[in-house]
């Protein structure tokens, strides 16, 4: 088994508890010699993947500025806000006249931001939901049902990053309908999917050790048992509930998740997908 399956394989709150004892002597070892940045969390505490944080943050703006042109003043919604990855970095670029509101299931990743990064940045502002989600959360609450904490266009532009990687085809049709009326008129989302070719005999999903065996209609699972694990969806998927939002699907950038042949020196392991909501 490996260990992405036997961590798969925990229940939700044994899964944070497994992370923190993996990490406890580097996190020990950084707290002491004072080697860690001051908005970035433990290791242990970082449950939403691996690698760098800070440099991860960074490059997720640097991916906002590029492609959806975000601006200083501007005011943004980041949906799955996690433990402030994308949050940490937008803190050096967003100015006072800017506003950033986060929402997450996991509470203890909103109360660190809030902790952390609120008392600094008052402009910035995370909220707890208490949603069902396989992977993260035991709650009895359907995503599906959830209407955003906020009134009618009020952001320049919403962003997830590897959310809609975790969640189900239902709950993403439904929070691109979300997206849509929160979003100003001309407003920009930008999102990471895992996306293939529904016409390609193996989906063209399988060339990795990053694969989705479990097919269903119009999208692929990574782990029957655990949904929300990681999900690719068809392009035919995604165009349909794109529509049904009412969104205008402007690019696709490609990642490399699918084929290590087409890393570049500034693409994303994840495929990008930018909309608009229509003047
Ligand atoms: C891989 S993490 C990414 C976190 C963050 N966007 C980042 O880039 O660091 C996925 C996040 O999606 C959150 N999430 C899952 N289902 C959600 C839902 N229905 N609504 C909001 N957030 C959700 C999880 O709790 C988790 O923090």
């Amino acid at each position: 088994m490996s260990l992405r399956k036997l961590y798969y394989a925990l229940p939700p709150g044994l899964r944070y508890l497994a992370r923190k004892v993996y990490y406890l002597p580097v996190d020990l070892w950084e707290g002491l010699t004072g080697k860690r940045h001051p908005y970035e969390p433990p290791k242990g505490d970082i449950y939403i993947g691996s690698g760098d944080f800070i440099r991860q943050g960074r490059h997720q703006l640097d991916l906002l500025r590029r492609y959806a042109g975000l601006q200083p003043s501007d005011a943004v919604l980041d949906v799955g806000s996690g433990i402030g990855r994308t949050a940490v970095a937008l803190t050096g670029f967003l100015d006072a006249s800017g506003r950033y509101e986060g929402f997450d299931v996991v509470q203890k990743g909103v109360d660190w931001c809030n902790r952390k990064i609120k008392k600094d940045f008052p402009n910035f502002n995370f909220q707890y939901v208490a949603l069902n989600n396989d992977l993260y959360n035991n709650s009895a609450n359907r995503a599906t049902g959830f209407r955003f904490p906020y009134p009618d266009a009020q952001f320049d532009k919403v962003f997830l990053f590897s959310v809609f990687t975790h969640m189900q085809v239902d709950e993403i049709a439904h929070y691109l309908k979300e997206i849509a009326r929160v979003l100003r008129p001309g407003g920009q989302c930008l999102t990471t999917f895992f996306l293939y070719e529904e016409s390609r005999p193996d989906g063209a999903v399988s060339r990795t050790e990053f694969n989705f065996p479990v097919q269903k209609q119009g999208y692929r699972l990574m782990d029957e048992q655990v949904k929300s694990a990681n999900i690719a969806l068809a392009f035919s998927t995604l165009s349909s509930i794109v529509d049904a939002a009412r969104l205008t699907q402007t690019d696709i950038i490609r990642g490399y998740w699918s084929d290590p042949a087409l890393k570049t020196s500034d693409n994303s392991f994840q495929d990008i997908v930018l909309l608009r909501r229509p003047v």
